[in-house]
């Protein structure tokens, strides 16, 4: 979707749709809202009719269509729930409403009103950004293998009002970085919603040579070859089962500045997870084609950082396996040997995902030694039992971090809640015959043995985990600019949280 901002008056675009927004009102207060005036004489009288009639109110999730005469533009008037729950999320999803539903009404182009939207204490820019970002999320759809389509929105343009116009160049710049950053979350959801068959890890190493070409990016492949010389037990084991072989990739950003901080960003990239020997029940199995987001939401988290540029050094790894069961599959029992040179006793092939990034962050930590470290994983089903498929878990050893990704988190509005890492987490993950096991095979805090286990190939380093099992693909969305579909719900959770907490980032 392409975005524009204009300093024209909206209610004057010659737009397919032109999209305004109004507050809730209490049930007894019937008085015609007075910020809706210059809406009311665009309509021409229906508006003040509609209110009359009761028929809007300013709810969330209201969306009014009025025709208007003349090939004028329809008005679109969407709620925005209580002034008192107002913010920039409010912007995101009421402007997902809206483009959700102009879908297949032949709506080509969109403007968008900033005044009716940009309400203290959400500034102008953020405002305008919250519309690219629900336009734009919001109307993505998963196509590629559809013959035919509805009709989707092609343009969007937020118009500024009067008092926004001697502050049009940031405003524009605000847009233009959004639109970065949404572009290369749709292009993530692309790849995220891809099937196995496709989506293998070599295509995944494919896709980040092609992307390190586009922006001068180093980015290294490491095959089953080298990557049985470099001791990679964990990712070699995983992808054993499979003739797909498995691929560990590394993508370098070098930064702003020529000695700043490094941050390593390592994503589970597991291109089908059928559960290996310790196979997973037939039902919902499809699902498990989402079990690469991690890795995918890395190479949004590359895109969008060289693309924007942020300040600090970064440094990508993509840990690609298929976790297949076969005569050469790995087994409950085996015991590998990682690159950081610890054990990992399999109890479960089916945890395979805290397998493969074990080599995945040795290996960073060791190579680059990072400032700080961040994983992505669709790591555990115990996350969505905790959390469900909105917000994402967050476990970290270091408190800067954790703070500086919430904070992210608010801004953005891809939640995360911190989740505890103790001793008794650590003691559960021990091993009898190695050093730690990858499943304690009882039903107690999931997420979190995963996140201890994780914590051994860290080598005590600032480190963040983000558990996104529930959030990477989202079948019921409670959000219009979140998808909401069994099999195409790719979300590519992370790449916003993660660019903006880079772009906050200081160089050194
Ligand atoms: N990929 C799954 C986790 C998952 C579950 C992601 C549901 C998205 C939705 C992961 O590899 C897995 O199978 N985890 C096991 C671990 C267990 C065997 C210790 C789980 O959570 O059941
Ligand atoms: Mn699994
Ligand atoms: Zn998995």
């Amino acid at each position: 979707m392409k975005v524009l901002v204009d300093r024209r008056e909206a209610l004057a675009s010659t737009a397919d749709a032109t999209v305004s927004a109004l507050f809730e009102r209490g049930e007894k207060d019937d008085t015609f809202p007075r910020a809706l005036a210059k809406e009311e004489e665009a309509s021409r009288g229906a508006l003040k009719a509609a209110w009359n009639r009761r028929e809007i109110r300013g709810k969330r999730k209201e969306v009014t269509i009025f025709h208007r005469a003349n090939g004028a533009s329809r008005l679109v008037l969407v709620g925005l729930g209580p002034r008192s729950t107002y913010s920039a999320e409010t912007v995101r999803r009421a402007a997902a409403e809206a483009v959700k539903a102009l879908k297949g009404k032949g709506a080509r182009t969109i403007a968008f009103r900033l005044p009716a939207f940009a309400v203290d204490p959400v500034d102008a820019e953020a405002a305008a950004q919250a519309l690219v970002d629900g336009a734009v999320l919001g109307g993505y759809d998963f196509v590629k293998y559809k013959s035919t389509t509805e009709g989707a929105v092609e343009e969007s343009t937020i118009h500024l009002g009067e008092e926004h116009v001697r502050n049009e160049a940031a405003i524009k710049r605000a847009v233009n970085q959004e639109v970065e950053i949404v572009d290369t979350v749709v292009w993530a959801r692309d790849i995220a919603n891809l099937p196995a068959d496709t989506a293998t890890p070599e295509r995944l190493a494919e896709e980040a040579v092609a992307l390190g070409k586009e922006l001068g990016l180093k980015v290294t492949v490491f095959d089953e070859k080298k990557l049985a010389e470099m001791g990679c037990g964990g990712i070699l084991a995983v992808g054993s089962g499979s003739s797909h072989p498995p691929r560990m990739i590394s993508i370098e950003y070098p930064g702003g500045a020529r000695r700043g901080r490094t941050i390593a960003v390592v994503g589970k990239g597991i291109t089908f997870d059928s559960g290996g020997i310790s196979i997973k029940p037939a039902l919902h199995m499809g699902e498990m084609k989402f079990d690469k987001s991690g890795a995918v939401a890395v190479l949004g988290i590359m895109r969008a950082a060289a693309t924007l540029k942020v300040p600090p050094r970064v440094v990508g790894v993509l840990c690609c396996a298929e976790n297949l069961p076969s005569g050469t599959a790995y087994r409950p029992g085996d015991v590998v040997r990682t690159f950081n040179g610890k054990t990992i006793e399999v109890a479960n092939t089916d945890a395979e995902g805290r397998v493969v990034l074990s080599d995945g962050l040795g290996y960073v930590v060791q190579h680059y030694r990072p400032d700080e470290v961040i994983d992505l994983a669709t790591l555990t089903g115990a996350q969505v039992v905790a959390l469900g498929d909105d917000t994402a878990g967050l476990v970290s050893n270091d408190e800067k971090l954790a703070q500086g990704l919430l904070s992210a988190s608010a801004a953005t509005g891809e939640p995360l809640w911190r989740m505890p890492l103790t001793d008794y987490h650590r003691e559960l993950v021990k091993s009898e015959v190695g050093d730690v096991r990858n499943s304690i095979e009882i039903p107690l805090a999931g997420m979190l043995t995963a996140a201890a286990f994780l914590e051994n190939f860290v080598g005590g380093t600032p480190w963040a985990h983000l558990d996104i099992a529930g959030a990477a693909y989202t079948t019921v969305s409670t959000r219009k600019y979140q998808p909401a579909y069994q099999n195409a719900g790719a979300t590519a959770f992370g790449v916003r949280v993660v660019t903006r907490y880079l772009m906050d980032s200081p160089r050194g």
